[in-house]
């Protein structure tokens, strides 16, 4: 079956890090025993209850349980996803990693290293000598401290500087069309995009530059802003402006605050509040919404105080919302966005605003109401039927909350606002849930397991059902994202093809699909198959855990942890016993 990433370079990698010096890097670790035991970076503790086996390779943590190698610790301290954990650690020990990267993946880096450098072209511009963008941010109040945190530069006025820049280097003209850094006139020359723009270089949650936004300085330019076309390693839908400089800070707070543009991002952030990332412009999309989620579940969208804004504050709702982050929205109440706000009123004030923010729904509420009346019946009436609407959707404890309150406010009766809840809800279908999309860079692999349980159910999609309840079991990215498209399929229309599935991916992923399922002959034993992978899977889960409990088991034998833990421990011991039994394991 064809692999596009081999584990071999990472093997190499953990068995030459050592993971005390990994963690006692930024981890001040004492010595206990024939383990280090150190304050524990992942929740607030006063004695320390995180543990180092210098034997075991392992960190745990006796206080909020996070447990792993040393890989682990990196993904999570630095928020990093594993090949990006990997990357750190191999630059850090000077440890060479061989993934063995796709021609795809190596094109990729060459558009990176491209962006990066123009992005050092363009704060080069900003920094080294007086020019109309320094003197511009200047105006705006922007410190040199943020121009450089954010790396912020300047495109000049000639139509050939950074063109001719990246000629002496022997780049590609293509390359530089694709990144939208240049593009080629009529008489067949190439000419600078960004002419006379403060540039904002756009990066990734894994510190690669991905496109530039250039602000005019001139205001009868147009357009305001110029953005980076969509291009192999652009894509709006997929990136949140600021993400890479201020993820630490959004999870340290469990807070994020969610902007509309890139001024608003620096602004609020000079001016103390970090814990921001911009959606530059444009209605979040789901994809966005699971990257913030990968850093908290608490989310304030502050979207400029206009019918624009107020409008993809609702949008941005609904696409929050389903993916169980807990959302809050709120405008700033003077001026005409955050930077303005920020500008007049300072930090404080406006995290007064965050805290005071009405949760979703309410604020739901409160647009419904907008234009009118509540104290004439008719207006009272029409206000109703879409509070229904609104509420219609929520858990039967919420709804309680909000009925209540709602009854309260307009003196109608609980069980008249529930009827109409009730009563409505032929109104308005069930919105459907929009298509599954390409997740950021994700690895095109699926693990064999993952391969058969797809192919079982193209053979025979009845199966579907078995596996609803099972959602875990898909682990690679590709297999969630093929899996959720099924169900998607399975849900509508109660049948799919292989084709349906296919015309839903890239090319590349519909040829990578259709490879591995060319390999795969489960011959008329779909379904013993599907039963068989799920249980794999349930042992495998269970075996994992019981080699970390083990573990963990060992370590408070050795460090002196107590006894409370130690019994709960046992018990969780006891518990996966059980279940490997149930699941028929180890017979
Ligand atoms: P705004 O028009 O609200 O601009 O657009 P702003 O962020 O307040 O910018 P300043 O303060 O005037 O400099 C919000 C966001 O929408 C996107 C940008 O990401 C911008 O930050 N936008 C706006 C564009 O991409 N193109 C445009 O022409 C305008
Ligand atoms: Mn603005």
């Amino acid at each position: 079956m064809a692999q596009r990433n081999s584990n071999s370079g990472i093997d190499d990698l953990k068995s030459q890090l050592n993971i005390v010096d990994v963690i006692g890097r930024v981890v001040p670790l004492k010595r206990a025993g024939s383990n280090y035991k150190g304050i524990c970076p992942f929740h607030s503790e006063k004695t320390p209850s995180f543990i180092v086996s210098d034997q075991k390779q392992i960190f745990t943590c006796f206080g909020c349980g996070a447990t792993g190698d040393a890989i682990e610790f990196t993904k999570r301290y630095y928020n990093l996803d594993f090949m990006d954990a990997c990357e750190k650690l191999g630059k850090e020990y000077g440890i060479e990693i061989n993934f063995q990267k796709s021609s795809d993946s190596k094109e990729k880096e060459k558009l990176y290293a491209i962006n990066r450098e123009a992005a050092r072209f363009f704060y080069k511009a900003l920094t080294e000598k007086a020019n109309p963008g320094y003197t511009y941010m200047k105006k705006r109040g922007i410190d040199d401290a943020i121009l450089k945190k954010f790396g912020i530069g300047y495109a000049d006025r000639e139509w050939t500087s950074l063109y001719d820049h990246f000629k002496n280097k022997g780049i590609d003209d293509q390359d530089l069309i694709d990144l939208g850094l240049v593009t080629r006139g009529k008489d067949g020359k190439c000419y600078d995009k960004f002419r006379h723009r403060v540039i904002f270089p756009i990066i990734n949650a894994s510190g690669k530059v991905i496109g530039f936004g250039g602000r005019r300085i001139d205001e009868n330019d147009i357009p305001k802003y110029l953005n980076s076309p969509e291009n192999a390693i652009f894509q709006k839908k997929n990136n949140l402006y600021a993400l890479n400089t201020t993820k630490s800070e959004i999870a340290k707070e469990s807070s994020a605050i969610i902007v509309e543009g890139y001024m608003d991002v620096i602004s609020l952030y000079q001016y103390g509040v970090h814990n921001v990332a911009a959606s530059l412009g444009t209605a979040l999309t789901e994809n966005q919404a699971r990257l913030i989620k990968r850093y908290t579940p608490n989310v304030n969208l502050c979207y400029d105080a206009d019918p624009a804004g107020i409008s993809a504050a609702l949008r941005g709702i609904d696409i929050l919302a389903p993916q169980g982050l807990k959302v809050k929205v709120f405008h700033v109440t003077d001026g005409k966005d955050p930077d303005e706000y920020a500008k007049a009123h300072g930090r404080d004030a406006f995290l007064d605003l965050v805290k005071n923010a009405p949760t979703a729904v309410q604020y739901k509420l409160d647009a419904a109401s907008k234009g009118l009346d509540l104290t004439k019946n008719e207006d009272k009436v029409e206000y109703l039927k879409l509070a229904a609407d609104i509420l219609r959707r929520l858990s039967p404890v919420e709804m309680d909350v909000y009925v209540r309150s709602l009854s309260e406010k307009l003196k109608v009766s609980e069980r008249a606002i529930m009827a109409e809840i009730e009563g409505g809800s032929t109104a308005q279908p069930r919105e459907q849930a929009p298509l599954p999309s390409v997740q950021g860079e994700s690895e095109l692999f699926l693990s064999s397991t993952e391969g058969n349980v797809i192919s079982a159910l193209i053979t025979n999609p009845d199966l579907t059902e078995e596996l609803f309840s099972e959602p875990d079991i898909m682990e690679s990215d590709f297999a969630v994202k093929v899996e959720n498209i099924i169900f998607e399929l399975f849900g509508t229309k109660g049948e799919f093809e292989l084709d349906d599935i296919t015309d839903r991916l890239d090319p590349e992923e519909s040829q990578y699909l259709n490879e591995v399922l060319g390999g795969i002959h489960l011959a008329g034993k779909e379904e013993e198959v599907l039963k068989e992978s799920i249980k794999k899977w349930k042992l495998d889960t269970l075996y994992k855990k019981e080699k970390e409990i083990v573990a963990r088991m060992d370590l408070a034998d050795e460090s002196e942890i107590d006894q409370e833990i130690i019994r709960s421990i046992t018990e969780e011991f006891i518990r996966i016993q059980n279940d490997i039994k149930k699941y028929g394991g180890r017979e």
